[in-house]
C-alpha cells in the first residue's frame, strides 16, 4: 500500500494514482483496453464532448474487506447504467464485459491505492465516455473514447454519523422534466453548479425540486433522497432522477428488514410527515439529513433521529466490507 497517503485525511477529492485505462471506438469497433500513466488525452478542439456535451460518466467503488480481500461493488449495474446514459445522448454502448474488464484492470494497476480496511476509505473509479469526433454541425460523432481513472476517497463519516442541512431550491433546474436527468451525463451536473455554489456559500446542501411544478422532491445534489415514515421507506419516483445503485441496494435491504418500500412522487410538504430523511449515493452510502429549509415558504423541517438509516448504512457497509453475507452477489471479489 502507498505509504505516503494519509488514508484518514482523504475526502472526496482527486488524488493522483498511477494508471488510467483507455479504449477507443472507431469504425463501429472497440479497441483492446490499454493501461497508461498519461493523464492528459489529445482531444480535437471540435470534439463532440467538448462542443456539445456528448459525455457520460460513472462512479464505482472498490473496498478492502475485513478479510483483506478487495470487493468491487455492483460493477455490472454501473456498466448497465452507463449503457443507458450512452443511448440517451446517441453514443455507442460500452459492452458490459469491456466495462468490467477495464474496471478490474484499473484496480490491478492501481492496487496499492486501495485503502486499508479499518479506515473505511475506498478506491473510487470514474469511468468516462467521451465523443471525440471533430464536428462543427450539431450532432453526434462517430468516434468515442472510454477512460477509467481511479482515486482513493475517504470515509465520509469521520466525525460520526452527522446529519446535514439542505435548502430547497426552486430557482435552478438541474434537469428538464423529460430531459436527461435520469442519465449520468455531464450537462446535468454543470446545470446545477449555479444553485449548489450558492447553497454551499450559505453552508447548506441543495435539494432540487421537479422542473415542472417545483413542488416535488427531486435530487439531493448528486444523491437520491429517501425518507422513513413508520414502516415505510419512501423515495421519489421521477423521470429526472438518476436511478441510484446505492438506493436500489438500500431498498432491497429495507425490504429484508421488514420495511415496505415505495417509490412515489414526494411533495415537499410531505416532509412534515417523515420520521427520517437522508441522501444516498456511492460516496457516502447514506448521509442523514437533520434539517431541510424551505426559504420560499419560510418553513423548516427537522429530523431528530436516523435509527433506520443508520441500520441500513451499517448493513450495506458490512456487505461491502465482507462482514455480512453478500446474498445478492453485489460484490466482485478480486
Ligand atoms: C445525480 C445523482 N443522483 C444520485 C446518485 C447516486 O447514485 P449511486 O448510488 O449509483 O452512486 C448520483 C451519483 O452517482 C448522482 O450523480
Amino acid at each position: 500500500m502507498k505509504k505516503q497517503i494519509d488514508w484518514n485525511a482523504l475526502g472526496f477529492h482527486y488524488t493522483e494514482t498511477d494508471f488510467i485505462i483507455r479504449a477507443d471506438y472507431k469504425d463501429g469497433q472497440w479497441s483492446k483496453p490499454i493501461a497508461t500513466t498519461e493523464k492528459y488525452i489529445p482531444l480535437h478542439v471540435a470534439a463532440t464532448a467538448l462542443n456539445y456535451g456528448q459525455e457520460a460518466f460513472e462512479g464505482v467503488k472498490a473496498i478492502r474487506g475485513v478479510d483483506n480481500k478487495i470487493r468491487i461493488f455492483r460493477m455490472q449495474d454501473h456498466a448497465l447504467r452507463m449503457q443507458s446514459s450512452a443511448k440517451a445522448i446517441a453514443m455507442p454502448e460500452v459492452p458490459v464485459e469491456l466495462f468490467c474488464e477495464c474496471i478490474e484492470l484499473a484496480l490491478q494497476k492501481n492496487i496499492e491505492y486501495v485503502p486499508p480496511h479499518d479506515t473505511l476509505a475506498s478506491l473510487y473509479f470514474r469511468p468516462l465516455l467521451l465523443g471525440t469526433s471533430p464536428r462543427l454541425g450539431v450532432g453526434p460523432g462517430d468516434e468515442y473514447t472510454f477512460i477509467i481513472y481511479a482515486s482513493p476517497i475517504g470515509n465520509y463519516f469521520k466525525g460520526g454519523f452527522q446529519p446535514t442541512t439542505f435548502i430547497i431550491n426552486r430557482h435552478v433546474d438541474r434537469a428538464a422534466t423529460l430531459g436527461v436527468g435520469a442519465y449520468k451525463v455531464g450537462g446535468n451536473y454543470a446545470a446545477g453548479f449555479r444553485a449548489t455554489q450558492e447553497t454551499h456559500r450559505q453552508g447548506y446542501g441543495c435539494l432540487f425540486t421537479d422542473a415542472l411544478t417545483h413542488q416535488y422532491i427531486d435530487e439531493c445534489e448528486a444523491a437520491n433522497f429517501l425518507g422513513i415514515k413508520g414502516n415505510l421507506y419512501l423515495t421519489p419516483d421521477s423521470h429526472s432522477i438518476l436511478p441510484s445503485v446505492t438506493n436500489r441496494s438500500l431498498m432491497q435491504l429495507a425490504q429484508e428488514m421488514g420495511l415496505e418500500v415505495k417509490r412515489t412522487p414526494i411533495l415537499v410538504t410531505e416532509l412534515a410527515t417523515l420520521d427520517e430523511a437522508a441522501a444516498c449515493g456511492t460516496a457516502t452510502i447514506i448521509a442523514p439529513i437533520g434539517t431541510i429549509i424551505d426559504p420560499d415558504h419560510n418553513l423548516t423541517y427537522s429530523f431528530a433521529k436516523h435509527t433506520v438509516c443508520e441500520q441500513l448504512y451499517h448493513d450495506l457497509l458490512a456487505i461491502q466490507h465482507g462482514e455480512k453475507e453478500d446474498k445478492h452477489g453485489w460484490c466482485t471479489i478480486v
